[in-house]
């Protein structure tokens, strides 16, 4: 496995690698969630590029970049136990030169649910991830179905941008009791990580009551915010429950909907979603 940091290395390397090659761009801190894309993007292609770099630009000045978690031995040697290629780790000022002010903005898309709640969230997402696969080139790159959101932009970025790779999308990693993997549950203390669970209850709940023949959105979301709120450290940011594409908030709902949320627990704010229909 090479380990680079300059996109000049990564370009001499890039050279020579076997195509299709296949790429998972991530901020480190592996966890199984991680690991399920890059095991993907193994089996699908015949070399396989991951990125470990924690993007400065998509968290928001009150928000946790400094403190996100590192290990970067640890991510090497995990990622080294996949059969990776190679992994790219580049600084700061790879990626962002002095004097970098060319940035992607996907509007719409971009700027609803987790747009709203971070502004300027996306514009970071996906000026890195088109940084990015302009240094790997990728013929396919590989995204977790938990950030539907940024799936959807990043979607929209490579068809408006006609960029030429594939997008894929991996189901969510979750948990025994439902959590889905994410670095930041290590931000849990014992009872939040204990009352996390509820946002994926709340999401079974979605999908039972539709199940049941419920189609008011108003009335599932109602549902979905009591059972949260009996948790006493969890305070809802959002409950949305839209048009899986467009993400166009339904009154009734239309399969297929995204059903997605945040909620913070204690200070840890969490998001998941499912598709129902
Ligand atoms: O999903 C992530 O980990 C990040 O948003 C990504 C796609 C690596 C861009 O920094």
């Amino acid at each position: 496995m090479k380990i680079v940091e300059t996109a000049a290395e990564l370009s001499q390397l890039r050279g020579k690698m076997p195509g299709p090659v296949g790429f998972v761009p991530t901020m480190g801190y592996l966890h199984e969630g991680h690991l399920v894309l890059v095991r993907q993007a193994r089996a699908e292609n015949a070399s396989v590029a991951v990125s470990i770099f924690v993007n400065p630009t998509q968290f928001g000045p009150k928000e946790d970049f400094r403190q996100y978690p590192r290990d970067p031995r640890r991510d090497l040697a995990l990622l080294e136990g996949e059969g990776v290629d190679l992994v790219f780790m580049p600084p700061v000022e790879e990626i962002y030169p002095p004097g970098f002010n060319a940035w992607v903005e996907v509007g719409g898309l971009g700027e609803r649910l987790e747009g709203a709640s971070r502004p300027g969230h996306f514009r970071g997402v996906a000026t890195v991830v088109a940084r990015l696969f302009e240094l790997v080139r990728p013929d396919r790159a590989y995204f977790g179905q938990k950030d539907a959101q940024q799936l959807l932009v990043i979607r929209k970025m490579v068809a408006d941008l006609d960029m030429s790779l594939e997008v894929v999308a991996v189901p969510t990693v979750r948990e025994p009791d439902g959590l889905a993997m994410s670095s930041r549950n290590t931000y849990l203390n014992p009872e939040e990580r204990k009352q996390a669970a509820v946002l994926y209850q709340a999401l079974t709940l979605a999908q039972k009551l539709y199940g049941e023949g419920e189609r008011n959105a108003a009335a599932i979301r109602r549902r979905m915010t009591a059972l949260i709120l009996k948790q006493p450290l969890a305070d809802i940011d959002y409950i949305s429950i839209a048009d899986a594409e467009t993400l166009d908030e339904l009154d009734e709902v239309k399969p297929p909907a995204l059903v997605s949320m945040a909620v913070r627990i204690g200070k840890t704010r969490l998001i998941d979603n499912v598709v129902v229909g």
